[in-house]
């Protein structure tokens, strides 16, 4: 690949990821894209990999039960010229830091909403993350062949939950039963939700006064009234279209439709990927940043997958790719210890099949297979240059276990694993503050069990496991610190840089804390 046709096909790129609450609509608004896509000859396949019902060949046992599968978890297809890479961010069970941390590999984000419940807890905890990182986040609003709640309040709710504006690309006309269709105002047509005629899905409005031309009986209906009200209203008072705020993700443009009845959804694929960004440039170490169309190839290890066959100890790391052209069979030096690695077996994730990569570009994501080289956070480089990117950040985490050998015999296994499973970012590791026991950190459940399996399994070491649930973790500068501080209520513990943190109980003992202690300054990470 020459330089302009590398520029070429890192322009055609777009790496995005789907946030939401677990049951807004992910799953389905993803089915439609791949439908979109080409990839998926049968909506549901994505879903029965949810259920579990796939065949998922050879993943390990957890992974297999639940469904999740390597494939699932990051998505890529050709749609109008672009090639959309979707990276799978898990719900439920399956939340883990790699969730976060896949969020560091996109260029841009979706974010689903139900419209009946409006903004939920987990919607919420990953917008902060995707918004500290200051990329574009598209709104699509879902269900609205349910009766939802007011769009009005579902907009203004973003402003006050998530303190970002939204701007309404499109108005829904009624909603549940008495749904009609979806106002767009930006392309002045009417989207008709079960238009008589298959062709004649959208009616044009005139461009002077907003209202529909010619003779429509739908003009005459109250629902299609409202909307026009309440276009109105939005043009005067509400937060106006602004491009370069939503690139800097401090605007989020906002779709209604319905997933589940493929009802906007393309019109909210085609226009959300005619703003996202193509990948640019990727911040390095020394501060510097570097090009996505760089002829070097470089990227970094996100997430590490383990793990396929518990015979052989290999994983996957899941490589996003920042510059230059990535080729099977290529050499690339791991940035952390020099060492050289021959890349012959990759994986490109294309519709349901996994097939060894040929040739990928910025943006796109590769997997790896890995025998114990990569940890999470690794940079890699094919040319001269040494190319190191910036640290991922480390997140707070929120579920707690103390952890033990089951043998007191066989500590060192224990300790090497522990070790191992730590530094590669699958838990997060402390220290009880003065009596050094163990305890792991977590922000889902699945990482404590990927632990104890991968443990046993590639380490032969039993571990027990006694639950200390949900806390909320707070640093505290040590100079601060008196030992008496603590109590059953805020636990004291160290991180694996010596550094102190109470694991409150729950926020009221955290505020009654900051009473007490008013002078002591208790921080978060991200
Ligand atoms: P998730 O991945 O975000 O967890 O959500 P998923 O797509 O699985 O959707 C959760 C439930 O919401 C599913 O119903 C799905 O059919 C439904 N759903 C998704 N989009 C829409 C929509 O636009 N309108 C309506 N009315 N429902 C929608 P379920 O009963 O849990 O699953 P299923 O067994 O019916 O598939």
């Amino acid at each position: 690949m020459d330089n302009q046709q590398l520029q070429q096909a890192v322009e055609k790129r777009r790496t995005f990821a789907i946030i939401s609450h677990p049951d807004a609509g992910k799953t389905t608004i993803t089915e439609q894209m791949l439908l979109f896509g080409g990839v998926i000859r049968q909506a549901g396949t994505v879903k029965a990999k949810k259920s579990g019902n796939f065949a998922t060949s050879d993943w390990m046992e957890i992974e297999k039960k639940r469904g999740i599968s390597v494939t699932s978890s990051v998505m890529q297809f050709d749609f109008e010229g672009k090639r959309v890479n979707i990276l799978d961010t898990p719900g439920h069970e399956d939340f883990s830091e790699d969730t976060y941390r896949t969020l560091m590999a996109v260029d841009a984000a979706v974010m689903v909403i139900d419209s009946a419940k409006g903004i939920e807890p987990q919607t919420k905890k990953l917008f902060k993350v995707v918004k500290k990182r200051g990329i574009p986040i598209f709104t699509f609003m879902n269900k609205l062949d349910r009766d939802g709640r007011e769009p009005l309040d579902l907009i203004a709710e973003l402003e006050e939950l998530l303190d970002i504006e939204g701007v309404a690309m499109n108005w829904p006309i009624g909603m549940g039963k008495g749904l009609q269709g979806l106002y767009n105002r930006r392309q002045q047509r009417v989207e008709l939700y079960r238009p008589a005629d298959p062709d004649q899905r959208f009616l044009p409005l005139d461009p002077d006064s907003g209202d529909l031309i010619g003779d429509q009986p739908l003009k005459e209906e109250s629902v299609f009234q409202q909307a026009l009200a309440d276009v109105e209203l939005l043009d005067e008072a509400g937060n106006q279209f602004d491009l370069a705020k939503v690139q800097q993700g401090q605007q989020t443009p906002v779709y209604f439709g319905s997933a589940l009845t493929n009802f906007g959804v393309e019109t909210f694929l085609k226009s959300f990927l005619s703003m996202a960004p193509a990948p640019s440039e990727h911040l390095l170490q020394d501060g510097s940043e570097l090009s996505a169309t760089d002829e070097d190839f470089s990227g970094f290890v996100f997430k590490i997958q383990a793990n396929m066959n518990p015979a052989h100890r290999d994983r996957i790391a899941f490589v996003r790719i920042c510059s230059g052209e990535f080729t099977k069979g290529m050499n690339v030096t791991l940035a952390r210890t020099g060492k050289v690695l021959r890349l012959n077996n990759a994986t490109e994730f294309m519709s349901d099949e996994r097939e060894q990569v040929s040739s990928a570009v910025a943006g796109d994501i590769v997997g790896l297979y890995d025998t114990g080289n990569f940890q999470i956070g690794d940079s890699i480089f094919g040319g001269k240059r040494t190319i190191e990117f910036e640290k991922l950040p480390q997140f707070t985490p929120e579920l707690f276990m103390e952890v033990r050998a089951k043998n007191v015999m066989k500590q060192k296994s224990f300790h090497k694993g522990m070790q191992q499973l730590v530094q590669e970012g699958a838990v997060q590791l402390y220290k009880t503050y003065t009596t050094d026991e163990y305890i792991l950190g977590a922000v889902g459940q699945l990482q404590f069990e990927v632990f104890q399996y991968r443990m046993l399994h590639e380490y032969n070491s039993e571990v027990t496991m006694k639950p200390i649930g949900s806390r909320i973790a707070r640093w505290i500068d040590s100079e601060q610190l008196d030992q008496k501080m603590s109590s059953n209520r805020n636990l004291l513990v160290k991180d694996l840089a010596g550094q102190p943190l109470f694991l409150f109980e729950n926020r009221f003992a955290e505020n009654w804390f900051r009473d007490k202690y008013p002078d002591v300054k208790l921080t978060a990470k991200l």
